[in-house]
């Protein structure tokens, strides 16, 4: 694997420069930030459904949706067996897209994984700047739910472990996958994420990363991962915002 194209941080990470922005802004135009922002990403949304459900709903870019969305129907339409796995759910923006892919294939089911207590502890391998971001980034359960009403997800296909990843994945009943979304920022999260769940991966599925160009220690814990399995190759998907993909052969 050449990783010489993912040592600059990505322009593509909203979330992220919204929220160092508003560090820096006084309190007072905090409501006047939110509201350019969310103008900005109404702007952004795509029309169609599920993106326009789901866009006030996540952090994720449109082009990492579409990536969600587009990788996801292709399984089902190829018939890769196995269900779409979320670890880093936040308010269910993506989890969504990818219930609303499932929604109408009975023989999968979507598994959901966040403690909702905001980032855990950084470690070394995340660096410096990660502290800033210990419990920060707090979703809403309830939010998650509403949201897959919305979209018209088979919500008896869903299942919603809560708690921390070191005690949710390790008993997890997820049997066979074709689609994971690794959504959970740091080096401890994303390692146990990606240990624990690509070896349960069925050929030809896809695991798409977040956080790869944004944030250290996610990329460390890929790069780590992926040296000891040299039949995967990363690919650094410009159609899909930057997003950070592989495929199972
Ligand atoms: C960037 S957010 C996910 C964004 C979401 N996919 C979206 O559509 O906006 C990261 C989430 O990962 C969760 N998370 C990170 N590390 C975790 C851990 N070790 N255990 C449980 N949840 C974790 C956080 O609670 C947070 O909700």
């Amino acid at each position: 694997m050449d990783d010489r194209n993912f040592d600059k941080v990505s322009g593509d990470a909203p979330a992220q420069s919204y929220r160092l922005l508003r560090r820096m802004l006084p309190k007072a135009l905090h409501p006047y930030a939110r509201g350019v922002r969310k103008r900005l990403l109404r702007g952004k949304a795509r029309k169609e459904e599920p993106f326009q459900t789901v866009w006030p709903y996540t952090q994720v870019s449109q082009k990492r949706q579409d990536s969600i969305l587009d990788r996801t129907t292709a399984l089902i339409a190829e018939g890769v067996p196995g269900d779409f796995v979320e670890c880093g759910v936040l308010d269910g923006g993506t989890a969504a897209i990818m219930a609303y892919a499932a929604r109408h294939d009975e023989s999968r089911r979507v598994h959901l994984f966040d403690a909702w207590e905001g980032l855990p502890q950084a470690t070394d391998e995340d660096g410096e700047g990660a502290a800033v971001w210990v419990g920060d980034v707090v979703g809403s359960p309830r939010r998650v739910m509403a949201v897959l009403r919305k979209v018209g997800a088979a919500m008896d296909r869903v299942t919603v472990h809560r708690g921390w990843f070191d005690d949710t994945l390790p008993v997890a009943d997820v049997r066979q996958i074709a689609f994971l979304h690794v959504d959970c920022d740091f080096y401890a999260p994303v390692k146990l994420v990606l240990n624990t769940f690509v070896p349960r991966m069925a050929p030809g599925g896809w695991v798409q990363i977040d956080d790869y160009q944004s944030f250290e220690g996610c990329r460390l814990a890929v790069n780590e991962f992926l040296a000891d399995r040299p039949d995967i190759a990363l690919i650094d998907d410009r159609r899909a915002g930057g997003a950070t993909v592989f495929r199972i052969p």
